[in-house]
């Protein structure tokens, strides 16, 4: 008998491979929390950039995880997030804090922090949480698991393009490079390195549109509900 209970739906993969876009409207699809777990990375790295904090100390960016007040917020679609009562969700966005992001995630204490509170966010399910280890470290045991991938190419045009159409200036080329550099950092990092679960449905969305991806997962969604009865 299907199952009405709320399901932890799990979404990873390198940037630019949609996980953003598509784990918001699978959320508001189904009534979802939606979590973008690099986000909280990201404003952790803004708060290190603002306080003039070596990103590479891993006891003072620690500390700084700890004494630092997140809140994450999702309405029709729209994230939002704030640490110590200030809206980050824009500042976060800004290349260095990419850059910065991607380095302080290679700092094991610092994941710990985070993924205890991604945690606590979706401990009673009913969430879509996306990140590099939401299937593998946060929620190995996630109802739903997905990994997205799509080229470089593919991931840095859809960079450019949404540099572009906020009115950042950017360089497709340069763009492209900052992905790449990013993905194997963190592909390749100690901590808990980006890589699919072995049991997450693999979605390569260099070709399909985000309806396309959406459509797929709330696929794999109905086939968990049809068959978690027994959790
Ligand atoms: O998804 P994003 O590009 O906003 O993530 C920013 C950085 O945070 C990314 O370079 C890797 C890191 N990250 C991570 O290590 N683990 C997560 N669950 C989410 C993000």
């Amino acid at each position: 008998m299907p199952t009405c209970r709320n399901l932890i739906i799990a979404i990873d993969g390198p940037a630019g491979s949609g996980k953003s876009t598509v784990g918001r409207k699978v959320a508001e699809h189904l009534g979802y929390f939606y979590v973008d777990t690099g986000a909280m990375y990201r404003a952790a790295a803004w708060k290190a950039l603002q306080m003039k904090t070596p990103l590479d100390d891993a006891a003072a960016m620690t500390k700084l995880v700890r004494d630092t007040q997140m809140r994450l917020a999702c309405d029709h679609q729209q994230f939002q997030i704030s640490i110590d009562g200030v809206d980050v969700t824009r500042a976060i966005r800004a290349p260095e804090v990419s850059e910065a992001s991607s380095r302080i995630s290679t700092i094991a204490p610092v994941r710990r922090e985070l993924v205890a509170q991604q945690q606590l966010l979706g401990k009673d399910g009913g969430v879509v949480m996306e990140g590099r280890d939401i299937g593998t470290v946060v929620f190995p045991d996630a109802d739903v698991k997905i990994f997205l991938d799509a080229t470089p190419e593919a991931r840095g045009e859809r960079r450019y393009n949404e540099d572009v159409h906020s009115g950042k200036p950017a360089s497709r080329e340069l763009t492209i490079e900052a992905v790449r550099g990013r993905d194997q950092r963190d592909a390749s990092r100690e901590a808990s390195p980006m890589m699919p679960a072995p049991d997450a449905a693999y979605i390569d969305t260099t070709r399909l549109t985000i309806d396309q991806v959406v459509e797929k997962i709330l696929a794999l969604v109905a086939v968990a509900r049809g068959t978690s009865s027994s959790k």
